[in-house]
Formats: C-alpha cells, structure tokens, sequence
C-alpha cells in the first residue's frame, strides 16, 4: 500500500483480543500499532503511585503535566515509557487494572491522550486500539472494526493473560473487574465506548487468530478495491 496515512481503528470492550488482532495486523501489513489502553494505564500508574485525589482537578492538571509518555511502536507490541521509565510489564498489573477505567472518565485526562494518540496517526499508516478510537480519536479512519467476545470467553482470556504472568487472581475477580469496567466504559459521559455507525463487527468467541486476521484482511481488500 503507497498511502502513508492508512488509519485502522480497532474498538471494543475489555479482553476481546483487540490487541492480540491489532498487532498480528499491523505486522502482517508493515503499518504501527498503537495500544491506546496502555496510555491510560501509564497516566493510572501514575496517579496511583503519587496518590493524585481524582476529585481535584487542579491537581490532575498539574499531574498531567508532570506526566510524559513516549511510546516505541513497533509492528509487533508497544513498549511503553512513563517518564523514561518502561512501565510495559507493571502497567498490567490488577492494581492498575482496577483503577484505570475510572481514570480514563477524567476529561483533562481524555483530552491529553487523545491530542497524543492523534499526533501519533498523522503521516502514517498505523492500527490504533481502543474505546473511542472509530468514534473520537479518528472519525474518519480508513476502517473500523468493532470487536465483541462472550462474557465467558473475555474472561478466561485475561486469566489465562495473567496466571501466565504468575499474577494471582481468582474467576470471580476478573468476572468483577471486567463487567465494573465494561460498565464504567460504557456510561461515561466522556466518549463512551459504543460502536461507531460505520464500524463493522467482528464476534470473535469462535474464532481462531488466523480467521480474525483473515476477516479483517478481507475488509482491507474491499476498500483498496473500491
Ligand atoms: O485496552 P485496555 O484494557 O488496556 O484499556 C484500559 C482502560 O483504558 C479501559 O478500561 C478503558 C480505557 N481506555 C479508554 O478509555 N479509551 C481508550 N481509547 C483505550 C482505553
């Protein structure tokens, strides 16, 4: 593809494969992947560790200031930098995950990783994932893919993520964290997650890696056609 500025944007709840398909994608076609989440995660890790009060907005302005992510893209993961410092691994942890979904409902917080997550789509061909990537970030991406996956599915899915990373965690309680976020996600009133108009989507409980790339691969070949 000669155009340099290739937008995918890939959105849906917790723990559907989003990301698995978004840097399988973006290797298959040479594009950057972008992770989205793992912003709001940093900026998470951030408040948490510095015990910013997500009430005063005075100080989430000033922490945001203090906060600088760099994020090195590569077609195959995201490695991402809070302050210099790579937070990739920590910010996975359930701490963080328990926090961030009611972080990112912060507007000074939405506003400052969205201007971010658009600076780094312009002049390049990227798959970006996310909540509001088809709606917010880019309204007009080349192509949105809004992905699902069964309750039961999401949840043995981010089991399966974090007893592989030796972290300690009950069914139940990724049960709760998941539909807690998928809540908080859903009703915010800042950009809440829902699928853009124009989005097409991919229900991935039954499907393989290969036959999620192969979907979306498809779609590319449509629009390249047209
Ligand atoms: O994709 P993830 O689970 O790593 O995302 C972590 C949280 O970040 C998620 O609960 C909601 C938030 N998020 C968001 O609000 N907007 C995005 N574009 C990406 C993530």
């Amino acid at each position: 593809m000669a155009r340099n500025n290739f937008i995918v944007a890939i959105d849906g709840f917790s723990s559907c494969g989003k990301s698995t398909v978004a840097k399988a994608l973006a290797k298959e076609l040479n594009f950057v992947f972008v992770d989205s989440g793992a912003m709001y995660r940093a900026v998470t890790l951030y408040f948490l560790r510095n015990r910013i009060d997500l009430k005063n907005k005075f100080d989430i302005l000033n922490a945001l200031a203090e906060i600088h992510i760099d994020l090195i893209p590569s077609t195959t993961h995201t490695q991402i930098l809070l302050n210099n410092e790579d937070v990739s691994d920590e910010i996975r942890q359930m701490e963080v995950s328990s926090n961030v979904s009611e972080v990112s409902t912060i507007k000074e917080v939405r506003q400052a990783m969205v201007a971010q997550q658009q600076r780094l789509g312009s002049h390049r061909n990227i798959v970006m994932d996310g909540r509001d990537i088809g709606t917010t970030v880019f309204p007009d991406a080349d192509l949105k893919i809004f992905m699902t996956a069964s309750p039961s599915v999401r949840a043995e899915r981010r089991f399966a993520e974090l007893t592989a990373k030796g972290e300690e965690v009950t069914m139940e309680e990724i049960q709760q964290n998941l539909s807690h976020r998928d809540h908080i996600d859903s009703t915010r009133e800042e950009s809440p997650l829902r699928q853009a108009d124009d989005a097409i989507v991919l229900d991935n409980s039954e499907l393989s890696q290969e036959e999620q790339l192969k979907f979306v691969l498809a779609q590319i070949e449509k629009i390249k056609s047209k």
